[in-house]
């Protein structure tokens, strides 16, 4: 892959094109059809030291923290493990207890973020064992952590990531995926995932061929005085990182709160001028979600959902095709990112370099 623009205009369009063919990379020859699991040649963890594994703690900044929210979620789903991820660069201040019997890892795409690095040294000065989700292979992260899985984005140039994001939430896919055949994960469910995942390049170029309708979307809420982005559990760090590249890359206010939480203040905000884009997998909280809508409508808030059907009380539906739901976050973010990019352009933007970012930060 070279660093051309390849006939598109931004890197962030490029990269965000290129999604079905670096999802298709992250699976390429790592798929064992026989005992429906998948292999991870570096992870370096073998089955009995997998099946000892008590937590799993994710660690990073920015993009690459909100694919370990995903990451979390996935794993404690598959593999029945509690997991969580929180900022690397909090973690590394707080003077955290490390504990023998948790998995630490470590995600980033660089592999060079200062704030994740530094928290990889203190845990293995302490003895733990840490992983590494990185997309730069041989990079300071990937080189000081104990193995792990790359997630074969290619060469990301957009400070905005998009494919390097998607790319690493199916590297978690996998790895959940791994960790629960070992554990408690069946053989049918094993099967089901693997065709969920097999499914996806084909389903995001799908979403990507449904551009120019987002790019109208876009334009319809490009006056945003703020921007709320909603969604529960699976739906919450979709909505996290929506919220992020819609800030990052169109400097339009937005701020992220899990559904359920709207009632408990930010409900305030809402009004005609502070639109919300609501992250609805049709799961069992489909419904949840509904009555949110309801809340959000009564104050006259308008509302762009972003679902699997048609939503009544939405203003616009960008629809995305049905997977498996635990794989509903990959597919779920796509059409985001272009809601970012082509708000980003209508605000005339300087989308590969936002202001006052960098892609990565190598220092303190
Ligand atoms: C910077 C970039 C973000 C990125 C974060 C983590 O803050 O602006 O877009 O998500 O670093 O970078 P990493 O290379 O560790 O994934």
């Amino acid at each position: 892959e070279s660093y051309d623009m390849g006939g598109h205009d931004t890197y962030m369009h490029k990269e965000i094109c290129e999604q079905p063919d670096a999802v298709d990379r992250v699976l390429r020859g790592r798929i064992d059809d026989r005992f429906s699991t998948v292999h991870l040649g570096g992870l370096n963890l073998d089955a009995r030291e997998a099946r000892g594994v008590r937590r799993v703690k994710i660690l990073g900044c920015g993009s690459a923290y909100h694919t370990g929210l995903i990451g979390a979620q996935l794993i404690e789903e598959l593999a029945r493990i509690p997991a969580d991820a929180e900022p690397a660069s909090e973690f590394r201040y707080r003077n955290a207890v490390v504990d023998p019997d948790t998995l630490y890892i470590a995600v980033s795409q660089s592999g060079e973020t200062y704030d994740t690095l530094a928290a990889v040294q203190e845990l293995k000065r302490k003895g733990a064992r840490v992983l590494g989700v990185v997309n730069v292979v041989g990079s300071a992260i990937a080189r000081e952590t104990d193995g792990g899985v790359y997630v074969h984005a290619g060469p990301e140039v957009c400070v905005v990531s998009t494919k390097c994001f998607t790319n690493t939430a199916v590297a978690f896919a996998l790895l959940a995926l791994h960790l629960g055949r070992i554990r408690d994960l069946s053989v049918a469910d094993g099967k089901r995932i693997i065709a969920g995942l097999r499914k996806l390049p084909e389903q995001i170029a799908e979403v990507l061929s449904g551009e120019e309708e987002i790019k109208k979307l876009a334009a319809l809420y490009a006056d945003a005085k703020s921007m709320m982005f909603i969604g529960r559990v699976r739906g919450y760090p979709v909505a996290r990182e929506a919220s992020l590249k819609l800030k990052e890359v169109s400097y339009v206010h937005a701020e992220a709160y899990p559904a359920s939480e709207l009632k408990h203040g930010p409900l305030a905000l809402i009004e005609p001028e502070v639109p919300t884009v609501a992250v609805l997998p049709d799961d069992d909280l489909l419904e949840k979600n509904r009555a949110t809508l309801e809340e959000i409508k009564a104050r006259s808030g308008r509302i762009l959902a972003v679902a699997h059907q048609e939503q009544e009380k939405a203003d616009h539906t960008i629809l995305v095709p049905r997977n498996e739901v635990e794989l509903d976050p990959i597919l779920m973010g796509i059409p985001l990112q272009l809601l970012a990019y082509h708000s980003a352009l209508a605000l005339g933007r300087d989308i590969d370099k936002p202001r006052n970012l960098a892609k990565s930060v190598t220092v303190e």
